[in-house]
């Protein structure tokens, strides 16, 4: 245990939020899927993805020879997902039901696995982290986008939001190093995070 209070997951009400207008200009996520610099025929796990926002814009990244796993605890996200994979014709996007402990990855497939706006609420945080890790590649990157703690006057609760500290204190005892920080979104950090050699 961290001793960092875990927020509660989102309820499937919530994905309405996730798909605002709004959001395109407050968290800037084409920007932020391109500071991942993605390349055809990458295997990236989206991981909480929620309805399925960001699996789509990797999804495009990735194309037709790469992959998407869309993972998320929730029947109801797993259905949007499935409705969106539907009306988008988005063929390399496969939904993945997965539970509080383990995102039920196959292992050592995964280059990037991208967690947005979820980490804060893991029930299970280790576990997770555990099971990520033996889903990547050795080369593979673990990618979080959370609100910026360290910013009171971004609009969002505290127990929705991460430090840096907290995330490095939590992420790096489990086999992974921060490999870069990248400040460039309006609201959120994005924390690249690698495999270490061992756990
Ligand atoms: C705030 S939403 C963010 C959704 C998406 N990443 C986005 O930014 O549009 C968080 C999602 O993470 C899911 N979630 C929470 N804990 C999870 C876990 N252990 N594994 C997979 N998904 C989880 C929730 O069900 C919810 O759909």
């Amino acid at each position: 245990m961290s001793g960092r209070t875990y927020a509660t997951v989102m309820g499937v009400g919530g994905a309405q939020w996730l798909e605002r207008a709004e959001r395109e200009n407050e968290e800037r996520p084409r920007l932020a899927v391109d500071l991942l610099r993605l390349k055809p025929g990458m295997t990236v796990a989206d991981v909480g993805a929620g309805s399925g926002y960001y699996s789509e814009l990797v999804s495009r990244r990735v194309g037709a020879t790469g992959k998407v796993y869309a993972v998320d605890i929730q029947v109801g996200m797993i259905r949007l997902i499935q409705e969106r994979i539907r009306r988008l014709n988005l063929r390399n996007v496969t939904p993945v039901l997965g539970d509080a402990a383990n995102p039920k990855l196959p292992s050592e497939t995964i280059d990037l696995a991208l967690l947005v706006d979820v980490y804060h609420e893991f029930a299970e945080p280790q576990e997770m982290l555990r099971k990520i890790r033996a889903a990547l590649r050795p080369d593979g990157r673990l990618v979080l986008l959370e609100f910026r703690k360290e910013d009171p006057a971004i609009p969002i609760r505290p127990e929705h939001k991460l430090s840096v500290e907290q995330a490095k204190a939590e992420i790096e005892p489990e086999g992974y190093r921060l490999d870069s920080l990248i400040e460039a979104l309006p609201w959120q950090h994005i924390l690249i995070f690698r495999k270490t050699a061992t756990p």
